[in-house]
């Protein structure tokens, strides 16, 4: 597909088939993903494709536990805001394929100039806007590309991560930290290609 139509195509999907997602399908969709740039090339992913529904579904009970405690006891509309942001935060549960993104802290250049600074990897990190964050943004929206380009619907999950020692304890990535997760299967909507947006709003020019 013309790239510019992949990306327009590409949607938000939250309803799957039960069809499962073949392991030549993961390949090609975490390579795309491994495609993507990173700081120094550094490459600070690690990705676990879950199948397995015993542990999807101990990872949604997390999830659901962890919001109960941050928001214990609602009442009228916080009960119907809490129990969205539930769904939104659980609905990886309901894909046959789970894309777990794992993150270790990347070493910077940069890094090799704090001995003898006032500056931890954390504070510099943090001043550079968390450039290992942003890289598996770029890793996330490549393989939400190919998946589309395959013909499957997926889902981004942050609101998952509320729990993510528990999900860290579930996925046994070592040094390497849950960052969010991509649902995908065979789409059970269709959902719109995007029309173009009104740059009027989004875009200024410094000529
Ligand atoms: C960083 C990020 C986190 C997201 N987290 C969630 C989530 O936890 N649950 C969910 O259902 N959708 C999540 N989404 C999907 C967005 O809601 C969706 O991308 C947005 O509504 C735009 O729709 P579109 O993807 O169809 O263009 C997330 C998207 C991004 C980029």
């Amino acid at each position: 597909m013309d790239l510019f139509e992949l990306l327009a195509k590409r949607r938000t999907v939250r309803q799957f088939k039960t069809d499962p997602v073949p392991q030549a399908d993961v390949e090609k969709i975490v390579q795309a993903g491994l495609l993507a740039p990173s700081p120094n090339d550094s490459h600070p992913w690690r990705i676990i494709a879950i199948r397995n529904q015993g542990i999807l579904r101990e990872m949604r009970s997390a999830v659901e536990k962890k919001l109960d405690a941050l928001f214990p006891a609602p009442t009228g509309d916080k009960k119907t805001r809490l129990d969205k942001v539930k769904n939104f935060s659980t609905i990886f549960a309901q894909a046959p394929l789970v894309l777990a993104v794992m993150m270790k802290p990347y070493r910077a250049i940069v890094d090799d100039l704090l001995d003898g600074s006032a500056l931890t990897h954390d504070q510099i990190n943090a001043l550079r806007k968390y450039p290992d964050v942003q890289a598996t943004g770029a890793l996330v929206q490549n393989m939400l590309l190919a998946a589309t380009e395959l013909g499957y619907g997926a889902v981004w999950v942050s609101g998952a991560l509320v729990a993510s020692e528990d999900l860290d304890r579930l996925l046994k990535g070592g040094e390497y930290k849950v960052q969010t997760l991509v649902a995908l299967g065979r789409p059970a909507v269709s959902p719109e290609p995007r029309r173009a947006y009104d740059l009027k709003e989004y875009l200024a020019t410094i000529d």
